[in-house]
């Protein structure tokens, strides 16, 4: 099945390397805090990161007490990064796509992953090598693009009124579930398109029993601070899980 490396793309890497540089992204005002609350106190546990990307939550892992991290990802420019700037003796980082994570031979207390899952074809292949790689009662805790997200494909992302205010997010063909390309930094950006009902009940079907989902969206205070950041009141940008492995 073909991978795509897209962050190993010089114009898309440098694009998105100036996006994480903003303290005001996304990944720093909603989806981390939320990836971080659904964690359990990591004294002593391991770890696997899938599309580990820079390494900054693998370290911040180990800052709570995390007996060991494996980062992995599937970009060389990434890996870099991570190396160079969140490199600990706990932390291992691989050269790998996550599509061949059967190979590890390695048990995990809990497996996770970033903003990188939408990447994946064969999401029910995934799972199945997640629940293998999981300790019992071990916890697959991880955050993807929202469905309503990947369902785009072209012109433009809200309908607007005359002073250019988003109105509506512009959705399309959320039922078909496919391979979407869009143009984020460069053009033929490729994500995978599943419902919600898909990507929850293929976790339940795969042995995993869900134990809290979140869909961040800004609180009061945050749209004082941050008023550019309504759009989420429209469309949430991200779908969080936080799945446990039964027996
Ligand atoms: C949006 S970035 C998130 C990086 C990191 N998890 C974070 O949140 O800071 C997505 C990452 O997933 C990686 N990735 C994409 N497809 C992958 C695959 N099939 N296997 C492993 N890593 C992949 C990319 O190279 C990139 O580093």
């Amino acid at each position: 099945m073909a991978k795509q490396n897209i962050y190993d793309n010089e114009i898309f890497f440098d694009g998105y390397t100036k996006i994480r540089e903003n303290k005001n992204n996304a990944n720093i005002l909603f989806e981390m805090p939320a990836l971080y609350s659904l964690m359990p106190p990591l004294e002593g546990k391991t770890i696997l990161d899938l599309g580990c990307g820079f390494g900054e939550h693998d370290m911040h892992y180990i800052h709570c007490g995390a007996a060991s991290v494996v980062g992995i990802d599937i970009s060389e420019k990434m890996l870099t990064v991570a190396k160079a700037e969140n490199s600990h003796l706990k932390i291992t980082y691989l050269h790998m796509p996550m599509e061949e994570i059967s190979v590890i031979q390695e048990k995990f207390d809990v497996v996770t992953s970033s903003l990188a899952m939408q990447y994946v074809e064969d999401y029910k292949t995934l799972v199945h090598d997640v629940y293998e790689l999981l300790n019992d009662n071990g916890l697959f805790i991880f955050s993807q693009e929202h469905p309503m997200n990947t369902c785009f494909s072209g012109g433009d992302r809200w309908t607007r009124d005359e002073n250019g205010r988003k109105l509506y997010a512009n959705i399309s063909n959320y039922g078909v579930e496919k391979e979407w390309e869009s143009t984020w930094f460069i053009d033929h950006v490729k994500r995978y398109h599943r419902t919600f009902s898909t990507v929850i009940n293929t976790l339940i079907d795969g042995g995993f029993a869900i134990e809290k989902i979140i869909e961040p969206i800004p609180s009061e205070k945050m749209l004082e601070e941050h008023p550019e950041q309504d759009d989420l009141l429209h469309k949430p940008d991200f779908l969080l899980v936080r799945a446990r492995k039964t027996n």
